[in-house]
C-alpha cells in the first residue's frame, strides 16, 4: 500500500488507473475518507468488504463526478431528487434512487435502489474525473474504517485503521482533514416525499426548502439496510458516556464554555457546532491512541447539524 501525501494531476491519473486495474484507493471527501473501488467490478468491490470486515450484503454508495451521470446509475428519478442534486451536489448528501441495470447486486446488496453522491472535496472530484477519463463511471466507497468503527477524517487515520488489510498496489491519498467530519445525509428518494435515512450536514430544513415537500424523518425501514443505522456503530474502543460528570482519568468532549475538571483529559473544546462535527471523530480516535478507557461527551443542543452529531454519539455510546 502506498501513502501519497502530495497529490498532483499525475498522481490522480495513476490512482484512476489503479482503480481500473482492480486496486483500492482510499481518498478524502469533505465528509469522511472513503475506501474506493471501481463500482462496475465485482472483484474490486469484494475487496472493499474484506478490507473493511463488513458483511457483504450491505449496499455501497456510488460516487460520481457530476449530476449528469445520475441517469447512468439510476432510473425513474423523481423531480424532487433532481432539485436536491442541483442544490446540494457536489456536497455531503447521498440520494437513494431506483437503480438502473448498471448498479449490480454487489453494489446495492440485492436491493432495487442505489445510493449516489457527488463529493465536494477537490481531490475526490479530481480522482472521479481522472477515473472517467480512464473509462470508469463510478467509484464505490464506504467510509474507510473497519466495520462498526469510527469513520476516518484524516489519511493517517485510514492508514492506522486499514494498512494491515490493504494490498501492495492499493493507495491512500492524503487530502488533509475532512471539513464536515460527519458522514453524508442519506435521503431515500423512492417515495412521494424525501425520507431521511441518516442525518448529516444537509439538514431536514434544507431539504424541505429545496424540494418544497415535507420530509419524513425515520431511521431505516426494515426493508432498507443502512449499516450506519445499526444501533451500535461509529464506536471507539473507549466506552462513551453521554452527559454525565467526568471523573479523573476520563476523556472529555464538550463545548468550549464547559471547563475541564481536575485530572480529566480534554479531547476537544469546540466553539461552534461545525467545529464539533469536524473534530468529533478525531477526538474519539485520540482517546483510543492515548489508551483512555472512558470518554464523557456533553452533547450539543439544537437541531440541524447538532441532531446529526447526537445521532452518531448515541450509536457510539450504545453497547
Ligand atoms: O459521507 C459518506 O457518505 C461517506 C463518504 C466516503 O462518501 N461514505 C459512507 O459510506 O459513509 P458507508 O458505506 O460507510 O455508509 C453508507 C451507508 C451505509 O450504511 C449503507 O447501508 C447506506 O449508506 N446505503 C448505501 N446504499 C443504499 C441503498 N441503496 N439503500 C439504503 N441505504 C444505502
Ligand atoms: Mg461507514
Amino acid at each position: 500500500m502506498a501513502f501519497l501525501s502530495v497529490c498532483t494531476t499525475e498522481t490522480l491519473i495513476d490512482a484512476a488507473d489503479a482503480l481500473m486495474g482492480g486496486s483500492l484507493v482510499a481518498f478524502p471527501t469533505e465528509t469522511v475518507y472513503g475506501l474506493g473501488a471501481d463500482a462496475e467490478s465485482a472483484e474490486a468491490v469484494a475487496r472493499i468488504y474484506s478490507v473493511k470486515g463488513r458483511p457483504a450484503n450491505h449496499p455501497l454508495i456510488v460516487h460520481i463526478d457530476s449530476i449528469d451521470r445520475m441517469g447512468e446509475w439510476a432510473s425513474d428519478i423523481p423531480t424532487y431528487a433532481i432539485a436536491l442534486a442541483r442544490d446540494f451536489w457536489p456536497g455531503p448528501m447521498t440520494l437513494v434512487v431506483k437503480r438502473s441495470t448498471r448498479a449490480k447486486d454487489f453494489i446495492t446488496g440485492g436491493q432495487d435502489t442505489v445510493g449516489l453522491r457527488v463529493p465536494a472535496h477537490p481531490l475526490a472530484l479530481g480522482l472521479l474525473q481522472a477515473f472517467v477519463a480512464a473509462g470508469g463511471r463510478g467509484i464505490a466507497a464506504p467510509s474507510a474504517n473497519r466495520f462498526g468503527a469510527v469513520s476516518p477524517t484524516t489519511a493517517d487515520a485510514v492508514q492506522e485503521e486499514l494498512s494491515d488489510y490493504m494490498e501492495e498496489s492499493d493507495l491512500i491519498l492524503d487530502g488533509g482533514p475532512s471539513l464536515v467530519g460527519l458522514e453524508s445525509t442519506i435521503i431515500d428518494c423512492t417515495g412521494d416525499a424525501p425520507r431521511v435515512l441518516r442525518l448529516g450536514a444537509i439538514t431536514t430544513e434544507m431539504i424541505e426548502e429545496s424540494t418544497g415537500l415535507k420530509v419524513v424523518e425515520s431511521s431505516a425501514a426494515p426493508e432498507i439496510r443502512v449499516s450506519g443505522s445499526l444501533e451500535s456503530h461509529y464506536s471507539p474502543k473507549a466506552k462513551v458516556l453521554l452527559d454525565v460528570i467526568a471523573q479523573a482519568g476520563d476523556g472529555l468532549i464538550a463545548p468550549d464554555q464547559i471547563p475541564t475538571p481536575n485530572g480529566v483529559i480534554r479531547l476537544m473544546a469546540p466553539s461552534t457546532i461545525e467545529q464539533y462535527a469536524r473534530d468529533l471523530y478525531r477526538a474519539l480516535r485520540l482517546a483510543d491512541q492515548q489508551g483512555i478507557e472512558i470518554v464523557v461527551v456533553l452533547q450539543p443542543g439544537g437541531d440541524g447539524l447538532a441532531a446529526a452529531i447526537r445521532d452518531r454519539l448515541q450509536r457510539a455510546a450504545h453497547e
